[in-house]
């Protein structure tokens, strides 16, 4: 980028007086993607008066941006969560396959606010796979697609900090239950559904292997294990399949096994870049 364009885009962010209002957060997270671009430019001896323009409006765009979290915080404490939830998905930009993160997820982070659990309490075993989280708009995806409602349980095996049961419980009023071999996600998520006022969420420091399924409806799985661990759980949730309706939801390379499973079906393609939605039978009727 020339200097110029730098001046000209600094300008033009310095004088949009909007860009604080709460709706502009896209625009905002656009923003502070586009300061941190500039790092390079802005660490250079010369950069001066740029450097401290945009040192500026970065702190403007994270005031407005903590601001919007707290008030956010605070509707989901008064219970207007599900509201929240039509407004964040008919603010969606558009296609939402892919893996990446986007600006819900920095929203998100700023309304969850979930700490660093620091070095991993308990090493995973192997076919055990490390945290990630799912991207945000693809958990949104799968509450709306698995029509998860308040007299469901959605059981998140792997559940990593927490952010895809606390999300249920706030857009939907579901129960719901993560299970999380790392006891240090553990203590990060409960402190955070505490924090929230998020009574209708349990976690569970525990083998995914171990879990009682028997009050889960809804389960999610982003890929958290593979091979005999995946087996094992994918047996257990049979049980479950053959005996009531239940649903199965799955994220990422997982999900191209699980659709070969012949107690499930679907309606839809299946994708690995977009959350599937798997329904079992219930009891057979022969
Ligand atoms: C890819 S992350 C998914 C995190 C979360 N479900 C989400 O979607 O944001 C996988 C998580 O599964 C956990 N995990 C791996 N093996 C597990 C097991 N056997 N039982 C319970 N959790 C397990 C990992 O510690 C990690 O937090």
């Amino acid at each position: 980028m020339t200097a110029n364009c730098l001046h000209d885009r600094l300008d033009a962010l310095a004088r949009d007086g909007t860009l604080e209002s709460a709706d502009r957060w896209r625009s905002r997270a656009e923003a502070l993607d586009w300061l941190d671009s500039l790092s390079p430019v802005l660490s250079w001896d010369g950069a001066g008066g740029v450097a401290d323009r945009a040192q500026a409006l970065r702190a403007r765009l994270e005031r407005a941006d903590a601001t919007l979290g707290r008030r956010l915080r605070a509707a989901i404490r008064a219970g207007h969560g599900p509201a929240l939830f039509r407004r964040w998905q008919q603010e969606s930009p558009g296609p939402i396959e892919g893996e990446h993160y986007d600006a819900l997820d920095e929203l998100l982070a700023g309304v969850l606010r979930l700490t660093d659990p620091g070095a991993a309490s308990r090493p995973l075993e192997p076919e055990m796979v490390f945290y990630q989280p799912t991207p945000a708009r693809h958990a949104l995806d799968m509450l709306a697609r698995s029509r998860l409602g308040p007299r469901d349980v959605l059981v998140d095996l792997g559940s990593g900090l927490g952010h895809v049961p606390m999300l249920a419980s706030i857009c939907t009023g579901a129960r719901a239950v993560g299970v999380e071999w790392q006891p240090s996600h553990v203590q990060v998520a409960r402190r955070a559904a505490r924090a929230l006022g998020l009574h209708d969420v349990e976690f569970r420091a525990q083998d995914a292997r171990d879990a009682d399924l028997s009050g889960g409806t809804v389960f999610f799985l982003y890929t958290p294990f593979v091979g005999s661990v995946l087996r094992t759980v994918l047996d257990a949730l049979r049980d479950e399949g053959t005996q009531r309706p239940i649903k199965v939801c799955t994220f990422g390379p997982c999900t191209r096994l699980v659709a070969d499973e012949t107690w499930l079906c679907t309606d839809e393609p299946v994708r690995a870049d977009r959350v599937a939605v798997f329904q079992a039978a219930g009891p057979r009727k022969d």
